[in-house]
This record gives structure tokens, sequence and C-alpha cells, in this order.
């Protein structure tokens, strides 16, 4: 049986049915996020590791739990917090959360920060909780109605392609972009591919769909936001880093962006705290997938991809899964 390190306790019982079936399950005692130091002395001689997003995960640490590691099972869809090269080279198993449950919480928390910014709703609460509204005004909180606009999905995958279906519904034009364009999605989803240019210059509301990697670190930058048109939102529930977050607030403090809606941000946990002060600014603490059905999915997987492993049972959410013939015995 198993030894497993669980750098964190995740919601629900999930991680029972590892004890259920005999693996040798230790969960780290704290509610936090481990530090580096922490997580190396941790994973020592384990097999596997449940990681979480929070936790980096490199060659170094793998080295540190010995040969005998054979499994990072990551409790999340994104994995870029895991040099997934240096454990394919050591032929160290890596398995994610990819499900339907955690695309719906995340294109429905992407909806939520729309209709946040377009209708001004955190400042209108605020105003209103600080004993503000005296009586029905003609000219407080105005928003901009969404029929009519047009919403620009950088990343057309699951994610993308729920946020694009939910834009139908609001009678929006959507366009967008990802390497070559779609004809299936297109027809499926009513929606235009465009160069990232045209997409920036025509779109009202940009949504980042697109996983972090070298390719889209800081994709959106100054140029990108230059070719913004004024006044245009940005949304991002993807990954922090793919948004040069200075660039964003130059951007938001010249007034040429109308604001953003963000969930994650380019160094998590901190903030810029320009940003923090600025109205036009819905800010949410990456709970995109936030849901009890998300999160309930996620444990199930994260555990199910170890139970099978060690059941030598090829598990379907690998992220290698090339190698898993040649995997680690
Ligand atoms: C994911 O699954 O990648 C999400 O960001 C976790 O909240």
């Amino acid at each position: 049986m198993a030894k497993i390190f669980v750098t964190r306790k995740i919601p629900g019982n999930h991680l029972e049915k590892l004890k259920e079936v005999g693996h040798e399950v230790e969960i780290s005692e704290f509610d936090r996020a481990l530090t580096p130091e922490e997580l190396l002395e941790k994973v020592a001689s384990k097999d596997a590791i449940l990681s979480l997003l929070t936790d980096e995960i490199g060659g170094d640490l793998m080295d540190a739990a010995g040969p005998q590691l054979k499994l990072i099972s990551n409790y999340a869809v994104g994995f870029d917090n895991i040099d997934v090269k240096a454990a394919t080279d050591r032929q160290i198993l890596v398995a994610n959360t990819p499900c339907e449950e955690v695309n719906e919480a995340v294109a429905e928390h992407t909806w939520a920060l729309i209709l946040a910014l377009s209708r001004r709703i955190v400042e209108a609460d605020e105003a209103t909780r600080r004993g503000g509204y005296k009586g029905w005004e003609p000219d407080i909180f105005l928003g901009r109605n969404l029929i009519g606009k047009t919403l620009g999905i950088i990343g057309l995958g699951r994610i993308g392609g729920m946020v694009a279906r939910r834009a139908k519904g609001y009678n929006m034009t959507v366009l967008y972009n990802k390497r070559s364009p779609d004809p299936e999605a297109e027809k499926e989803l009513g929606v235009t591919f465009a160069s990232l240019d045209e997409l920036l210059a025509k779109s009202d509301f940009v949504s980042l769909h697109v996983p972090l990697s070298d390719e889209t670190r800081h994709m959106v930058s100054s140029d990108a936001f230059s070719k913004m048109k004024q006044g245009a939102f940005l949304l991002n529930t993807a990954r922090g880093p793919i948004v040069d977050e200075h660039a964003l607030v130059e951007a938001l403090r010249s007034g040429h962006l109308g604001g953003a809606g963000l969930d994650v941000y380019d160094n998590e946990p901190n903030i810029d705290p320009e940003l923090i002060g600025m109205e036009n600014v819905v800010l949410t603490p990456h709970i995109a997938s936030a849901t009890y059905e998300a999160r309930g999915k996620m444990g199930e997987l994260a555990v199910s991809a170890i139970i099978d492993t060690f059941s030598d049972k090829k598990p379907d959410n690998l992220v290698n899964q090339e190698i898993w013939g040649t995997r680690r015995k």
C-alpha cells in the first residue's frame, strides 16, 4: 500500500476512501499552504503527493521525496504549479482534475464578474450599506447594457466555450481567438474567429481562458492594453501571470480601460495595492471554482487518480499519460 502526503485538508470526505483501501495517508496539520521547506520535509519517502495549486512542485522536490515517488495528483484543473517535464523525465505520473463541474463554475464566475462590472454591483452595494440610498435618483450608478456589446474570448477551450454559450442569452456578439479557427465551435456557439489584435480592438469585454505557459505569461501587457477599445473591461478567471499587473494598473489609472474583474493575480496572494483602491475593479480571491459541486468533483478525481494508479489501472485524468507504460514502479 502507498504512503500518501496531502498538502492541505480538502473539503468533503474523499480522503477517507484512500484510507479505506488501505493507503497510509498523512494530511498536513496546517490550514494554510506549506512553505517550500515544510513541503520538502513532508514529501520525503512518500509514494504519492496530493498537491494544491499553491504548492510549487519542481524537480528538486521530486528528488527530495525520493525514488519511490510515483504520482503527483494535483487538486486543480491547472497544473502550472508542477514542472511536468521534470516529472516526466523522472517517470513520475502527474494527474489533474478536469471536469465539467469546474468548467461550469469558472464560466459562471466569469459572468458574475461581467455583470458585477457592467452594473456596478459592488460599488452600489457598498454605498447602500453605508446609508447612501436616499431615494431613487436619475443619475446614480449608471452602468452599461450588455445587449449588442462584443465579448472577446481568448482561449476557446471548454471554459471559454461555456462563457461564450452564456453570452447568447444576453444577445452579445462573441469573438474568439485560439491557435486556429474552430469551425465546429463557430457553428455550435455562433462565435466568430478574430486575430488577437482584432479581438482586442473590437471587444467591449475581453475574457481570458488560456492556460498559463511560457507562451501566455504576460501575454496581456501594455501593448495589448493599448490595442483595447477605450472603456473596455478585462476579465481574468484563468491564471494571474497571463496579465502584466503593472501594465493593467497603468491602463486603469489612465482611464483607457473601463474596469477589470479579477479572480487571479500575478503574484498570489499579493495584489497590487492600487488595484484594491480602484472602484471600477472587482476582485475575488481565486474562487472561480469554489462551488460545492466543483470542489466535490475535484476531490473525487484527485483521490481516484491515486487509487487507480496503485491498483495498476490507468487514471483517465493523467497529464503525462504517455509514460504510463514506463512509469516508476
Ligand atoms: C483550477 O482548477 O485550476 C482552478 O484554478 C482551481 O480553483
